[in-house]
C-alpha cells in the first residue's frame, strides 16, 4: 500500500491514540498531499534530493531488511553515529514501536530521518528556510524511482503544535513510558529544550553513555500497565534515574537489525538543542512576516532597521532566540557527560575553524554541551533565511553581548573568555556578521577586541 493511502488508513484506526497530549492540537483531516518534485520549490533538501533522483543523477540503493535507509542516509550526509533510540509510542508509529523495538532516529543538522521495524515507509523531516519543519515519507517498496512524498497534515497533528511553538517544527519528550512503551505520564511537561534539567531528559529514548551519579530519565520503563497507575501519583514512585551509565543496550532488546548499537548521550543532547532552536528560528521568522505585514512594509527590503525594536513581537522572539543561540538558559550538568567517540569525531570534524582551529562544533561536556557556546545552527540556510529586520536584530544583540557592552544578567554564564573567542570564531567563519559593522569589517582579521 502507498504509504498515503496507509497513513489515512493508520489514523482512523489509532486515532485514540494519537489524540492523546496537550500537545496535539484539534485537526479531524486526514488529507495527505503528495507533491512531485517538479511541483515543489526546491528550498529543502529533501526537494532538492528528489530533483536529483528524478534527473537520474543519484540512485538509491535498496536494502533487503533497511530498506533505503542506509542509502538516505548517505545521499542526506548523515552520520549512522547519531542514531537516537526512542521506544516510548509517541510518534505515529504506536502500532511499531516498543521498547523491544525501538524507532531510531538519525539527522544531520538540517534533515532528520526516522526508521521503524516493520514499517512500510520512512519518515522525513527537514528544514525549510522559510517554512520551518517539512514532513515527507517515502515508501521501503524497491522501486525503480523512489519518491519522497510531501505529507501534511498527518504530521502537522502534532509537528504543530503547543509543544513546537505553535510552528511547523520538531518534537523531543520524555515520558514515563510503560513495559509495552506506552506513556503514563511526562516527565517533564513540553518539548525538551536546553533548559530541561539532564536528568528529566530521556524518558522514552534508550541512552547509552552517562551523566556522572547525577543520571538521566533514559533506559527505564515501568513494569505497571498505564491503565494500572494513577498517573500523578506514579510519577514520584519511579526513579528514572536507576540506568543512566548504560554504555551498551545487550538485554534490553536485539540490536543486530540497526545501524548501529548505540543511542548516543551526545548525540541526544545535540537533538535537544538543534530540535528546539529551529523551531525558534521559524518562530522568529514568523514573527517577522507578521511585524512586516503589520507596519505595512512593502517588503523586507524596505523595511527600516528599528522595526525590530519597535514591534514588541518581533522583540520578543528576537530576544528568545538570542538567548537559545547562546544557551543563556541550559541546564547545568552536575557531572561530565561521557559518550562514544564516533558521533564526537563525525560531528565535530564538520565544523569551519578560524586560524587557532576553534569551531562553534567543539564539544566541552564537562560543564556545558559546547565549548564555545553559540549554537552552530547560526550556519543553517534557516537562519540565513531569516527576514532581514529579524537577523540584523539578532546580530545587533550578538554583537552587543559578545562585545561586554550588554551586562544583561541573563547572559552572565559566559566569561569575558567566551564572549571574546565566540566573537573571534563568528567573526572569521561568518561574514554576515561583520558586514553590518563598519569596525568589524576592518577588523575581520580575527583583531575584533
Ligand atoms: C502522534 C504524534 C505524531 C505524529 C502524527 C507524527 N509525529 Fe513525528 N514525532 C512525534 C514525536 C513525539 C517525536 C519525538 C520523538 C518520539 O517521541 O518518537 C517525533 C519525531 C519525529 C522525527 C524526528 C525529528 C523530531 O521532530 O524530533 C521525524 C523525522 C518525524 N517525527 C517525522 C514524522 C512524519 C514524517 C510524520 C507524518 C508522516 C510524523 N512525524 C507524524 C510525534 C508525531
Amino acid at each position: 500500500m502507498r504509504p498515503a493511502r496507509l497513513l489515512a488508513k493508520m489514523l482512523l484506526t489509532t486515532t485514540i491514540l494519537l489524540v492523546r497530549a496537550a500537545t496535539l492540537q484539534s485537526a479531524s483531516a486526514t488529507t495527505t498531499a503528495r507533491v512531485r518534485a517538479d511541483s515543489m520549490s526546491l528550498q529543502d533538501p529533501v526537494a532538492r534530493l528528489q530533483a536529483r533522483l528524478d534527473a537520474g543523477d543519484i540512485i538509491l540503493a535498496h536494502d533487503s531488511v533497511l530498506g533505503y535507509l542506509p542509502a538516505v542516509l548517505r545521499a542526506f550526509n548523515i552520520p549512522t553515529s547519531s542514531q537516537s533510540l526512542v521506544f516510548s509510542r509517541t510518534s505515529l508509529r504506536t502500532d511499531l514501536i516498543a521498547p523491544w523495538s525501538p524507532r531510531a532516529l538519525y539527522f544531520s543538522d538540517d534533515v532528520y530521518v526516522g526508521w521503524v521495524q516493520g514499517s512500510e515507509f520512512l519518515e522525513i523531516a527537514a528544514v525549510n528556510p522559510t517554512a520551518g519543519a517539512v514532513f515527507y515519507t517515502m515508501s521501503q517498496e524497491a522501486a525503480a524511482r523512489p519518491q519522497f512524498g510531501r505529507e501534511s497534515t498527518t504530521c502537522m497533528m502534532c509537528h504543530k503544535s503547543r509543544a513546537t511553538g505553535g510552528v511547523p517544527g520538531f518534537l523531543m519528550l520524555s515520558t514515563i513510558a510503560d513495559r509495552l512503551g506506552y506513556q503514563i505520564a511526562s516527565v517533564y511537561s513540553g518539548t525538551t529544550t536546553d533548559a530541561t534539567p539532564i536528568k528529566d531528559r530521556f524518558g522514552g529514548w534508550y541512552v547509552t553513555g552517562s551523566h556522572g551519579s547525577a543520571g538521566h530519565s533514559g533506559n527505564v520503563y515501568s513494569s505497571k500497565d498505564f491503565h494500572q497507575v494513577d498517573k500523578e501519583l506514579y510519577r514520584g514512585q519511579i526513579d528514572l534515574t536507576v540506568e543512566s551509565a548504560r554504555t551498551d543496550l545487550a538485554g534490553k532488546f536485539d540490536s543486530s537489525p540497526y545501524l548501529s548499537p548505540n543511542s548516543d548521550i551526545v548525540a541526544l543532547m545535540v537533538l535537544v538543542h538543534q530540535t528546539s532552536v529551529h523551531n525558534l528560528i521559524t518562530a522568529t521568522h514568523e514573527a517577522a512576516r507578521i511585524a512586516l505585514i503589520m507596519h505595512y512594509a512593502p517588503s523586507d527590503a524596505t523595511a527600516l532597521i528599528p522595526l525590530a525594536v519597535s514591534d514588541a513581537g518581533l522583540h520578543t522572539a528576537v530576544e528568545r532566540l538570542v538567548r537559545a543561540l547562546l544557551f543563556a538558559d541550559e541546564a547545568k550538568f552536575d557531572s561530565p557527560i561521557h559518550g562514544a567517540e564516533k558521533f564526537l569525531t563525525e560531528f565535530t570534524q564538520r565544523g569551519l575553524r578560524d586560524k587557532q582551529g576553534r569551531s562553534l562544533r567543539d564539544f566541552d561536556l564537562q560543564q556545558r554541551l559546547f565549548k564555545y557556546p553559540l549554537s552552530f545552527l547560526i550556519y543553517t540556510e534557516g537562519f540565513d533565511a531569516l527576514p532581514n529586520v529579524a537577523k540584523d536584530g539578532v546580530y545587533r544583540r550578538l554583537r552587543a553581548i559578545l562585545s561586554g557592552d550588554d551586562k544583561n544578567r541573563a547572559f552572565e554564564r559566559l566569561n569575558d573568555g567566551d564572549r571574546r573567542a565566540i566573537f573571534e570564531i563568528l567573526i572569521a567563519t561568518k561574514p554576515e556578521f561583520t558586514a553590518g559593522d563598519p569596525h568589524l569589517r576592518r577588523s575581520s582579521d580575527g583583531r575584533a577586541h
